[in-house]
């Protein structure tokens, strides 16, 4: 252990390279511009695999991205981690508030700037220095290891619950390790234990053929912005509780236990609502800040669209007008049953004289694992031996829907081990990623593969 934890040291210069090499890779997943770019950052990643020790590295088509899977299964009598991790990024418009090109990372400081370097390249990469240096100095694991990394995951995941069901006797495991969440703070670590889910829609509505000009026909017809800023404006009451009926009926309270774990996590307002710029906080009334946050659903609009937006000023009743909401889950809402309580809510608000049309866009369930799962102890422990400070315990109010997916079809508690920071900038100019938590985050898996052998001794 004392050589791996020597090797990791004298190979930093080299690590950090190396990361560097396959952020320069735009794996945009959303513009069919960068397929190719999609095919070029599996294959480096398939390389890499072969290179650090990894046995069956394959790129496995799907009908989008594809996936890429290797393993290492010569621990017998050992668990198994399945550890997931996507490899494409977000779009990185608007391009012209980045310090630097997106795709040509730069270090500064303790941080390294690109797109993908916290979500979730980095982070794939700690599980794939952990491995090497595992095999480099000690010639095997403690545990057996499946990897597979994603392209999808900004898309909502579109082909990977089917590549899942496909392929769920390959992906057998123990447990479901995912990097790809933040710490809560700088130097201190996090178990991110619980995600909420999602489901996202748009809706479209019409009042006439085209569009008409407001003075000959104002007063005689219902304009659709107007419909649909009064439809939207039924969602939620003035103290942030939303109104569609049924919304709340799955969703699970937190524990006392859980209660006190977040009262002991530093937030202060006052310093978060001045570090994004806002003149005060807001939401759901009767619940604190972290809560909500974390295990209270959302009503949120997206984007609000229609009309004339040009210069000037334009007299017109406008044909059509638009939006796209979603709403933040928890565990156990339903995304299918939320989106036909939207659904049905909506419908029955509009005016007779408008046609709608409602589509559902992509969902996913939230997810909660117990506090108590020796493999998150083992994490737990893990984290604690390289950051030399006490765990965070978090949930976090992003999603990432295919957590559920594989907890219920591999039969897995799924450990979300993450490493990135709060300002890391995720899906924004100037992502970036601490090289500090980049380092310790691969001394952390070293130690987590070390705890996690120990649980099957
Ligand atoms: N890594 C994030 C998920 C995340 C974000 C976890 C913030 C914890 C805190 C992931 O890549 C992501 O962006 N997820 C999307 C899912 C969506 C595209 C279906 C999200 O949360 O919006
Ligand atoms: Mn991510
Ligand atoms: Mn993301």
């Amino acid at each position: 252990m004392k050589n791996t934890i020597k090797y990791l040291n004298e190979n930093h210069a080299r690590y950090e390279q190396e990361l560097i090499d396959i952020l320069k890779v735009p794996s945009i997943s959303a513009l069919p511009d960068h397929a190719d770019d999609m095919l070029t950052m599996a294959g480096m990643l398939k390389d890499e695999m072969q290179k650090i020790g990894m046995d069956e590295a394959q790129i496995i088509e799907t009908e989008g991205h594809p996936v890429v899977y290797s393993e290492w299964l010569k621990a017998p009598d050992k668990p198994t981690l399945l550890i997931y991790g996507h490899y494409d990024v977000q779009p990185v418009d608007p391009v012209d508030l980045w310090s630097s090109p997106p795709f040509e990372p730069v270090i500064k400081g303790d941080k390294l700037f690109a797109r993908g370097s916290a979500d979730d390249k980095g982070q794939i990469y700690i599980h794939l220095k952990a491995i090497e240096a595992w095999l480099a100095t000690l010639g095997d694991l403690p545990v057996n290891v499946k990897l597979v990394f994603e392209g999808e995951e900004e898309v909502g995941s579109i082909h990977l619950e089917d590549f899942i069901k496909e392929h769920a006797a390959m992906l057998a495991a123990d447990y479901v390790v995912i990097s790809d969440t933040p710490m809560f703070r700088e130097g201190y670590p996090g178990i991110t234990y619980g995600l909420r889910g999602l489901a996202y829609l748009q809706l479209n509505l019409r009042g006439t053929n085209t569009d008409l000009h407001s003075g000959s026909f104002g007063g005689l017809v219902k304009n659709p912005i107007n419909a649909l800023v009064e439809i939207l404006s039924q969602m939620k009451d003035v103290d942030g509780r939303i109104l569609i009926p049924g919304f709340y009926d799955d969703v699970l309270p937190i524990t006392e236990n859980e209660h006190i774990k977040l009262s002991k996590l530093p937030f202060e307002a006052t310093d978060f609502a001045k570090s994004i710029g806002a003149p005060a906080l807001f939401g759901e009334a009767g619940y604190d800040d972290l809560e909500r946050l974390w295990a209270r659903p959302t009503f949120d609009i997206n984007g609000i669209w229609g009309g004339f937006q040009g210069e000037g000023a334009k007299t017109v009743i406008p044909a059509e007008a638009h939006a796209k909401v979603s709403m933040r889950l928890v565990a156990d809402q339903n995304p299918a049953d939320i989106a036909q309580k939207f659904k049905a809510y909506v419908e029955s608000l509009i005016p007779e004289s408008m046609e709608a049309n409602i589509q559902v866009m992509h969902g996913g369930f939230g997810y909660v694992t117990d506090l108590d799962n020796p493999g998150l102890q083992a994490g737990v422990r893990a984290l604690e031996r390289a950051f030399g400070k006490e765990v965070d315990f978090l949930r976090e109010g992003g999603s990432i829907p295919i957590v559920k997916v594989f907890a219920d079809i591999i039969q897995a508690p799924v450990l979300l081990m993450g490493y990135g920071l709060p300002d890391q900038n995720a899906h924004a100019p100037d992502e970036n990623f601490s090289l500090y938590n980049f380092h310790k985050g691969i001394e952390s898996i070293i130690y987590f593969f070390e705890e996690i052998g120990k649980l099957k001794d």
